[in-house]
């Protein structure tokens, strides 16, 4: 099996080198993890408009899978590195008509990931991408509970094509709810994007860890608390600009704590933890985020300015 040489990771590899090494300008404008697999042209509406998705379930199993699915540490390596998780793609688990990263998508829109997965069996390389599918329509994968092929499915695109650490269980049970629960919202293509967006999938983080917690799965809840700690990263991200500098810090403080409490060895302490991280969150810094929502670069004209 071709595990090291997982093709689309090299392929993401050398898009995030091409990055790293742009040299920063003293001008710069902030900086957006998503315009890295953006097309060109395409910035302003993706940073500002979303498809909408309607959740067939919102039990904790989906919350769970939902936060995995933001999560870039899940795909592992270099994707990891360069922040893509599979929610970069299927957006809200829809699609990204705006994708484009080298050597991955032919146009915007398209992937190659199956590529490697198919290939190292049969023992070609082809590069092949084709679009990225709308996970609320049926496609090629059965989501049968009973059939498991969609936990198959999305275990060989962790480990093969991306390189990840083998999912637990919980996680691949997780993320497959998730997947099947994803509709399409009638009569409402897109909705904005809101600080409500990075807040409820900070919620979903700490559900889905004492989820996991609750499973004796340390994997699951840890990669759930680096799903929070990625929103909070995204939340950053709108709150540029010298006014923001004491959110920002807290941001990252918060982010810190989330890490060392990733790494409590007893898990009833670490339940605890969470818990009062969140209430904490969401009792003082989520609050003073909200206030501030029209000036932060969540908001459409500030973005178009800091677009400019
Ligand atoms: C780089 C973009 C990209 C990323 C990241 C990505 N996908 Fe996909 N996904 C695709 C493309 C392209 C296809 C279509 C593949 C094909 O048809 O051969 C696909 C297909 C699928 C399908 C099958 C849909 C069907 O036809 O039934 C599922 C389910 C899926 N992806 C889930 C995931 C999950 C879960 C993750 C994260 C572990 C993920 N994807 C990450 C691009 C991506």
């Amino acid at each position: 099996m071709d595990r090291g040489g997982a093709f689309i990771g090299k392929l993401i590899a050398i898009a995030a080198l091409l990055f790293a090494t742009a040299a920063p300008r003293g001008d710069a404008p902030p900086a957006f993890e998503q315009l890295r697999w953006t097309a060109p042209g395409a910035a302003r509406t993706l940073l500002s408009e979303q498809p909408a998705t309607c959740l067939a379930a919102n039990n904790d199993m989906v919350r769970s899978g939902r936060a995995l699915f933001g999560t870039p540490t899940l795909l592992g390596g270099q994707a990891a590195k360069a922040g893509l998780s599979c929610a970069s793609c299927h957006i809200n688990g829809r699609d990204n008509p705006h994708f484009l990263l080298a050597g991955v998508s032919a146009a915007p829109g398209t992937a190659d990931v199956t590529n490697s997965f198919f290939s190292a069996a049969r023992g070609n390389g082809l590069f092949d991408p084709v679009l990225i599918p709308d996970l609320a329509r049926p496609g090629k994968v059965a989501r049968d509970p009973e059939a498991r092929a969609l936990e198959a499915f999305i275990r060989n695109l962790i480990v093969e094509e991306f390189g990840g650490q083998e999912p637990t269980p919980a996680m691949l049970a997780a993320l497959a709810a998730y997947v099947r629960a994803v509709r399409s919202c009638p009569g409402e293509p897109t909705v904005a994007r809101r600080l409500g967006d990075q807040l409820a999938a900070i919620a979903d983080g700490a559900a889905g860890a004492q989820l996991m917690i609750g499973r004796g799965d340390r994997q699951g809840a840890r990669l759930s608390i680096a799903a929070m700690r990625h929103q909070l990263g995204l939340v950053a991200e709108r709150y540029a600009g010298p006014g923001f500098a004491r959110d920002r810090a807290a941001l990252l403080a918060g982010s810190r704590q989330l890490q060392a409490i990733g790494d409590i060895a007893d898990v009833g302490q670490m339940r605890l933890a969470i818990d009062r991280w969140t209430l904490g969150f969401e009792t003082g810094l989520a609050q003073r985020l909200r206030r501030a929502e029209a000036r932060s670069l969540y908001d459409p004209t500030h973005l178009d300015r800091a677009l400019r």
